[in-house]
Parts: C-alpha cells; sequence; structure tokens
C-alpha cells in the first residue's frame, strides 16, 4: 500500500495513526508492543502488514498469511466508544459480524455467515479470523487482529487449511484491492461499536442472521473444557447458546473444534 492509500484511509475512517510494514512476523505481536509509545490520543491505531511470516490464530491456531492476505492489527480503548469492560464478551461477536458486513458488500450474492465467535466464512468456508488480545500493561486496550483472505489463493495453502479456506478473489473470479477492503471493513467496525455502545437491536438482529452454528451440532473447547451439543443461537447478550441433554450452556468465549 503506497503512502497516499494510507493518507486516504486515515482520512475516510475512525483511525487516527496508522503503521505500515512490509513484513511483520505478526501485526498482533507489534501491535501490543507498539501500545507502550501510544497515548490515547492516538487510538484508534492501526498496525498493517503486506506480509506476515508468523501469524497467530486463536487457541492452538496459526494462521496462514500468505502473499495477497490482508493482515493487521487495530489497537482501541473501547470504552472511548462507549463500550464498557462488562460488554466486552459481545466485542468478539461485534468484530466477525462487522467483517462479515463488510465482505458481503464485496460478494452480495455469496452466503457470507459469522462462525460463532468470529470467523467469517463464505460459501462453507473460512475466508476471516479474529485474535483478540490485550497489552499486559494496559487493560483497558484491545488489539484486535484481523486476518482476511483478499488475493491469497488456498491453492498454495498447507493441505489442512486448502479444503477449509476460501478467498474473495476466488468468491469474486479476481485478485481485488486490498484498501477498499480494509477501509469497508474500519468503517463498518466503527458504526458496529457504536452500535453495541447504545445496544441497539439491530445488531442483535444481523447476529442472529448471520450465525452459522445455529441449529447444528458442535464441539466447543474453552481453556481446556469442552461443551459438546446443539446450537441453539445467539441469546440477547450475545452468548451463544448450546443445548447438551437437558442442560443449555450459555458459551461467551471457545475455540469451535468441529461442527456439523
Ligand atoms: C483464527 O482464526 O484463529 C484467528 C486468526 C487471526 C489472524 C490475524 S492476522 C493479523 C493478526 N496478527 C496475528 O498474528 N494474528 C491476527
Amino acid at each position: 500500500m503506497t503512502e497516499r492509500d494510507l493518507e486516504s484511509l486515515q482520512a475516510a475512517t475512525f483511525v487516527r495513526t496508522i503503521r505500515h510494514r512490509p513484513e511483520s512476523v505478526s501485526t498482533n505481536t507489534d501491535a501490543l508492543d507498539w501500545s507502550r509509545e501510544l497515548g490515547r490520543r492516538d487510538l484508534p491505531a492501526l498496525l498493517l502488514a503486506d506480509r506476515q511470516t508468523g501469524g497467530r490464530g486463536r487457541g492452538a491456531n496459526r494462521w496462514w498469511s500468505a502473499e495477497g492476505a490482508l493482515t493487521f492489527s487495530l489497537l482501541i480503548e473501547p470504552l472511548e466508544h462507549g463500550v464498557p469492560m462488562p460488554q466486552w464478551p459481545a466485542l468478539s461477536l461485534t468484530v466477525g459480524a462487522a467483517i462479515a458486513e463488510a465482505l458481503s458488500g464485496f460478494a452480495p450474492g455469496a452466503d457470507v455467515r459469522l462462525k460463532w465467535p468470529n470467523d467469517v466464512y463464505i460459501g462453507g468456508r473460512k475466508a476471516s479470523g479474529v485474535l483478540i488480545e490485550s497489552p499486559p500493561d494496559a487493560s483497558q486496550r484491545l488489539v484486535i487482529g484481523i486476518g482476511i483472505n483478499v488475493n491469497n489463493s488456498p491453492e498454495h495453502a498447507p493441505p489442512e487449511v486448502r479444503a477449509r479456506a476460501v478467498s474473495l478473489a476466488e468468491v469474486l473470479g479476481g485478485p481485488q484491492p486490498k484498501l477498499p477492503v480494509l477501509q469497508a471493513v474500519l468503517q463498518q467496525l466503527e458504526v458496529d461499536l457504536a452500535a453495541l455502545a447504545t445496544k441497539h437491536p439491530s445488531l442483535l438482529g444481523r447476529w442472529r442472521r448471520l450465525c452459522l452454528l445455529t441449529g447444528r451440532s458442535v464441539l466447543i473447547t474453552d481453556s481446556g473444557r469442552a461443551t459438546a451439543g446443539t446450537c441453539l443461537g445467539l441469546d440477547d447478550d450475545g452468548a451463544l447458546r448450546v443445548q447438551t441433554g437437558h442442560t443449555i450452556e450459555r458459551l461467551f468465549s471457545g475455540v469451535v473444534t468441529e461442527f456439523e
């Protein structure tokens, strides 16, 4: 991305500070370090890399980030956007749904869905993943790391990724400029953070429509604890409802290890 691209991105979005790197091991790791240099007025801050060599994922996942992928991390203080800590569990879903909404705008006829809590699937294959972390010395801040398969072809991915990944370029039949995708995601995220802050009912309706897991059998692991059952959809506060035998569990976090 050029200097001009970055200037136009800053003008068109709520991002106040941008750092662009041709290569990063992990934009999340860089953003966690960068946080120490940044004051509240510098946020939201965006760390963007053309290539990532050691992208990290949720749980034990790594993130396959080949050339052509869009990989970035956004450093924010949710309270500055009117989102207090008790609402943070819903942030994960908010981010995933904002990405799904933005990607739908590029692929209007495609089946773009949200796999709780924040993976975006297109046509049953994963197009985006999110890793949210907090800087150890600044618990009021979050690093929201986002990877979107824009032009990276899953053809060149490791075999375990190939079958379940898809890129926007594949869906649309040709390469896509990354800047409009990044801009659309950031703009949607700003709108949706404001909606979360006011608990706007449209947000929940959209999450429910996007939910890929509703009605399916799921196995979800969180800190070594496994929950297996049938997904009943999302509760009003964004928790995932899972029927396990006679009880209904409400989950705010976890990694979906299986679903069918
Ligand atoms: C997952 O699907 O498990 C989450 C993947 C998150 C990947 C993104 S790419 C940008 C940012 N930097 C990282 O190291 N990870 C996130």
